[in-house]
């Protein structure tokens, strides 16, 4: 697994791990989305700064504690979960698609939380990437590439010709049933890792639950109201979520190719391992935007004991790299990882 801490863009992992199959076409559909997001990102900085393709539009970042549980059974250590302490962290919500973007407008909303002071981590931390459904509306790499093909016409993706075969009926469900949410302040909602990962011996899906009481802000006035709820709720308290884990109990229905398949609770209940609290702050001032806004999640930062699994996730190991690569080099900007102390940063290498 050692290989797995240098990152080439372009490439692939060579070995997957027993858990994975590499389909046919992958490797050359990873390249077709790393070059055409690439040109998107190359297109879009025309009006400065480039930004992340995915999830440009950020409602806020702000500063967090992750608290690994105590009482935790052996079953559920490992990894970051493997002794009970806490994490700083940042936890960065975003919306799915461009920007500017009113908030009314369908779309996925995202929860990336970077834990930093991580042990045995090459980029010293671990990301762990989350929207607000538990499925995906593309099984895999070559998919992908017909949904990207598609462009804005996306009934020629769920509806490629007249053969009713070909429809991708499942996936214009997944992607109703994301976009269809009313989302009104992102504390309030739940947030899924949609594709699998490992959790030390076995594969794993995690979600994050809020858990404290529901913040009243929500408010649809302008089109930012997920960042002008988000600061009003945490300027008037504390926010807390329960960070849980989905072990794969049944593999014949708990698919690690296809997150277009959810894994159902009544077959494995998602647990909660950790508690993340967002203490009360204020985050909006011009240097922590600046600071968010350079910083790189992906689901590939992190320990060999949570190594992201299946054909989405191999995709985005080298497009999230590219991309933010190709952001930071647009924006003269270093790519830079935080440390242990939410202030501190070091130049990333991964
Ligand atoms: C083939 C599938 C996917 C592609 C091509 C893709 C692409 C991207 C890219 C290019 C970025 C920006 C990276 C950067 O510039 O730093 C991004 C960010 C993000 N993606 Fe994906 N993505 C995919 C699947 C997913 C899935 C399944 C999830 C579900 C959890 C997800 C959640 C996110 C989130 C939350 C962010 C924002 C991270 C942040 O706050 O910086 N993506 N994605």
């Amino acid at each position: 697994m050692d290989n797995l801490s240098v990152q080439i863009p372009g490439l692939i992992p060579e070995a997957p791990s027993p858990w994975e199959v590499v389909p046919q076409g992958e490797a050359q559909a990873t390249q077709a989305i790393e070059a055409a997001l690439a040109a998107q990102v190359r297109t879009a900085a025309v009006n400065a700064p480039a930004r992340r393709d995915a999830h440009p539009k950020a409602h806020g970042c702000v500063t967090a504690e992750f608290r690994v549980l105590d009482d935790l059974p052996a079953s559920l250590r490992a990894g970051v979960f493997d002794q009970p302490r806490t994490y700083q962290a940042w936890v960065r919500f975003s919306n799915g698609f461009e920007t500017p973007r009113d908030d009314k407008i369908g779309d996925a909303r995202g929860m990336a939380i970077k834990l930093m002071g991580v042990e045995g981590s090459p980029s010293g931390t671990q990301d762990f990437l989350m929207i607000n459904n538990p499925t995906l509306f593309v099984r895999d790499a070559v998919d992908y590439v017909a949904f990207q093909s598609a462009g804005s016409n996306l009934l020629r993706f769920f509806f490629p010709s007249w053969n009713p075969f070909t429809f991708r009926l499942r996936e214009l469900w997944v992607m109703r049933a994301t976009i269809s949410q009313t989302v009104t302040n992102m504390l309030n909602i739940r947030y899924w890792s949609v594709t699998p990962y490992l959790f030390g011996d076995m594969p794993c899906k995690f979600s994050a639950k809020p858990s404290g009481p529901a913040f009243a802000f929500n408010a649809t006035v302008g089109p930012n109201f997920l960042r002008d709820n988000l600061a009003k709720s945490l300027s008037s308290a504390e926010a807390a979520f329960d960070f849980c884990v989905q072990l794969r109990t049944k593999p014949e229905s708990m698919p690690v190719e296809d997150p277009r398949i959810e894994w159902r609770e009544p077959d494995s209940p998602f647990i909660p391992v950790a508690h993340i609290t967002i203490p009360k702050q204020s985050f909006e001032t011009p240097e922590q935007t600046a600071f968010c806004e350079n910083l790189s999640f992906t689901p590939w930062h992190g320990l060999d004991a949570h190594r992201p699994l299946g054909g989405i996730n191999r995709v985005r190991r080298a497009v999230y790299e590219t991309i933010s690569r190709l952001r930071h080099d647009i924006n003269g900007t270093p790519r830079q990882e935080p440390t242990a102390s939410p202030t501190h940063i070091r130049p990333s290498s991964v």
